[in-house]
């Protein structure tokens, strides 16, 4: 039987797309019989890359090369479905990358639980992102795609508390501000599948952050941290920017994230 740890590796050094997240979840279904039959399957070690195997289309660009349609269109639409198609394949390996990567820090099963979860879900949301796109008649790499979304783990690559401050609970976060704008606009072109799958993934994205939440709580009780005054300074270290308003104070307090946490960060109130 294989450890969790090896099979994380397996999974972020595989390259296909839908190769990658049907490996994530029978690896995640995996997890949880052994869970219910309370034979749980060992951590383990193992060494994670330092970055994930990705197919080779889509093309990686710099942000600011990235082409950027009217979502008034169904191109628009096309596009805007391929960015997220490829925010949800990242967001597999970077669920994925934790458990190996931090895995001589010791952690409830708990912490487990939650992070195989969220990856089969991230798995699930890539594989409804391309559903979509080929219901559109398109697909996962026909567009190019921004390069450096992997930045935020390589940033905290020897940090945990740095990764759950950066990656759930601003990345994850800024996803349930930005999600019911997008539903909006499936739901004027009436575009029915893509609304039901931007639906679910606004749903689940809230349970992500709150793990993120949840754990680094977690962390800061241990080693006896204030956790507001420990999400500011890892946010400052590791996060380039500010946090950008609107934000959906009713999800993100839903997922453990209070309005003194973020509001810190923004821009105005950096001067
Ligand atoms: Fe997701
Ligand atoms: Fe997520």
């Amino acid at each position: 039987m294989m450890t969790l740890c090896e099979m994380a590796v397996d999974v972020l050094t595989t390259a296909d797309g839908r190769e990658k997240t049907a490996k994530s979840r029978r690896y995640a279904k995996q997890w949880f019989e052994a869970r219910k039959a309370d034979t749980p399957l060992q951590i383990g070690l193992a060494d994670a890359p330092l970055r994930p195997s990705r197919p080779v289309r889509p093309e990686l660009l710099d942000p600011r090369d990235v082409p950027k349609r009217k979502p008034g269109s169904e191109q628009g639409r096309i596009a805007l479905l391929h960015a997220v198609a490829h925010i949800e394949l990242n967001a597999v390996d970077l669920h994925w990358d934790i458990i190996p990567r931090f895995a001589h820090v010791k952690m409830p099963m708990g912490f487990y639980d939650d992070w195989v979860k969220a990856a089969d879900e991230e798995s699930k949301h890539f594989n409804l992102m391309c559903d979509c796109l080929e219901e559109l008649g398109s697909h996962y790499g026909a567009l190019p795609a921004h390069a450096g979304m992997w930045r935020a783990a390589e940033d905290t690559i020897e940090d945990f508390m740095g990764r759950l401050a950066v990656v759930p609970m601003v990345l994850e976060a800024r996803g349930l501000d930005v999600t019911p704008g997008m539903i909006k606009i499936f739901k004027n072109a009436k575009a029915t599948s893509a609304v039901e799958a931007l639906e679910t993934i606004y749903a689940e994205e809230v349970g992500h952050v709150a793990y993120g939440s949840k754990w680094f709580h977690f962390l800061c009780g241990r080693h006896e941290q204030d956790p507001k005054e420990a999400f500011h300074t890892l946010v400052r270290t590791y996060f380039h920017g500010a946090l950008k308003p609107p934000f959906n104070e009713e999800k993100r307090a839903e997922a453990g994230l209070p309005p003194d946490f973020y509001w810190p960060l923004t821009e105005t109130a950096a001067g």
